[in-house]
């Protein structure tokens, strides 16, 4: 295994980056900008085609990033797996999705497995980055690897390493978010640092594989768990007349013990709405229930449904049922400022007020118009962000705190405002604009 370390010393060693998504191409430039040769791998030729034009499909991926890696030939694309004999460190970062009836789909981390075990050759050291439950890389990756008779850490080395990027945060990047690592062995852990470091300021080496898998997930059901916390609190004190933000304004003065966390109209992203599940499935297998989690993802995923009710409600009030009334939802993204609208509860709201019979439009400058999803197919092109065109509407939804949808000179002529995030604040818009907090 020394020849892998010294290759990685010396940045002679190519890196294979499977999966060129939200998470994979990040990673794939910050190799590349490091000094390595890498090759992003991808079953999606348009992508594959995009970074070989020196393109980048992701808003805010600079494309002077990708530009600059395709140009100088550090960066590589290909759909031809068998290149990755070529690479001396294998990385994947495949989607993770649920099942239809919320149970883990590993599939895509089976399918790249076995496609690497047909090319593996000793020497090559392969990690995980797609989040999972524990147990998949040790208990599921390691046999397909060793399927064709390499072992580990004898011929090959493997070890896990979960992805923390957040999309949009201008304060972290790929390279200075801490990288946690671990490996099948102690020979694949050291390796998998050794590789890590040489392109992140800070790697922080576990005692296994399952620590590693285990750490993703646990910061993510905090999350969940935490955001459920304050949308059931919402709900509450909603009933008793009081505004759940103020409450967190003048909670989170408390300089210890206190991390504020904000409600909302649900959860979006591809990590804290589907992750948790990955390990209420697996505690199920070992007789333990995960019920902090499944009482989380059941608060979170009513929220679209609360906020459809207290629209209806408003509109009740000014004598308009909710049937045929025109709903305006702002933001169909997950959250503020990205282009990422996956698992956005904006489509459950439209959705919602849509069989209630609303005529429902949207604005988001980041999605001129909507795009079929596995689960969505709305074919709607989003209203001009202009007060003119929000004047129309009886009743607009703020879903997303987009900084665009900040500009209250946008609601100068609204009627009524059904704010889910706290950014139309009623005392800066004035008598004339009723705004319902949701
Ligand atoms: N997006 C995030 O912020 C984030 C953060 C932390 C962890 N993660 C985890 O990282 C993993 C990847 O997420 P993502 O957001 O990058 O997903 P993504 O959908 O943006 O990207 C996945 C890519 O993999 C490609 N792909 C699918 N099957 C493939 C295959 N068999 N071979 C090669 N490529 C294939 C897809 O075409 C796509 O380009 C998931 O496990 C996710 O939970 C994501």
């Amino acid at each position: 295994m020394q020849s892998i370390l010294s290759r990685i010393r010396d940045r002679s060693a190519r890196i294979g980056v499977i999966g060129q998504g939200y998470v994979g191409l990040p990673l794939a430039l910050v190799f590349a900008e490091s000094g390595f040769r890498v090759t992003g791998f991808d079953v999606d030729s348009g992508k594959v085609e995009a970074l070989r034009r020196g393109e980048s499909y992701i808003r805010h991926i600079g494309p002077d990033r990708v530009a600059r890696a395709a140009a100088s030939g550090a960066l590589q694309a290909s759909t031809d797996f068998d290149r990755l004999r070529e690479c001396d460190a294998i990385l994947i970062c495949v989607p993770t999705p649920l099942g239809r009836h919320r149970e883990p789909d590993n599939s895509f981390i089976h399918e790249t497995a076995e496609s690497i075990s047909k090319r593996l050759h000793a020497g090559q050291l392969v990690v995980l980055e797609s989040t999972t439950y524990p147990g998949t890389t040790n208990g599921e990756v390691r046999p397909i690897l060793e399927r064709g008779g390499l072992r580990t850490p004898e011929h090959f080395l493997l070890a896990f390493s979960p992805e923390r990027e957040d999309p949009g945060n201008a304060q972290f990047s790929t390279r200075s978010i801490p990288k946690v690592v671990g490996g099948v062995n102690r020979e694949s852990t050291e390796a998998a640092v050794e590789l890590y470091a040489a392109a992140l300021e800070k790697v922080v080496p576990v005692s296994s594989a399952e620590v590693a898998e285990s750490g993703k997930l646990l910061e993510n059901v905090f999350r969940s768990v935490n955001i459920a916390l304050v949308n059931e609190l919402k709900m509450i004190f909603d009933r008793m007349g009081i505004d759940v933000w103020e409450v967190i304004e003048a909670a989170k003065t408390k300089p210890f013990g206190f991390m504020p966390f904000y409600p909302g109209p649900g959860l979006g992203g591809h990590c804290i709405p589907l992750d948790p599940f990955y390990l209420a499935w697996k505690a199920a297998e070992h007789g333990e229930w995960a019920r902090f989690i499944e009482l989380a993802g059941e608060i979170n995923t009513r929220m679209p449904a609360w906020v459809v009710a207290k629209t209806a409600r408003a509109l009740n009030e000014e004598g308009k049922p909710l049937k045929r009334s025109s709903v305006l939802v702002l933001g169909l993204a997950y959250k503020a400022n990205v282009d990422d609208d996956r698992e956005s509860p904006s489509y459950e709201i439209i959705e919602l007020l849509q069989a209630a019979g609303a005529a429902v439009e949207y604005c988001d400058p980041y999605f001129p118009e909507t795009k079929p999803t596995r689960k969505h197919a709305l074919s709607l092109r989003s209203v001009p962000l202009d007060p003119q065109a929000f004047a129309r509407f009886d009743a607009i939804v703020v879903s997303t705190a987009h900084e665009a949808f900040k500009d209250l000179r946008l609601y100068a002529s609204a009627k009524l405002v059904i704010d889910t995030r706290n950014i139309v604040p009623q005392a800066l818009v004035g008598d004339r604009v009723r705004v319902v907090k949701a």
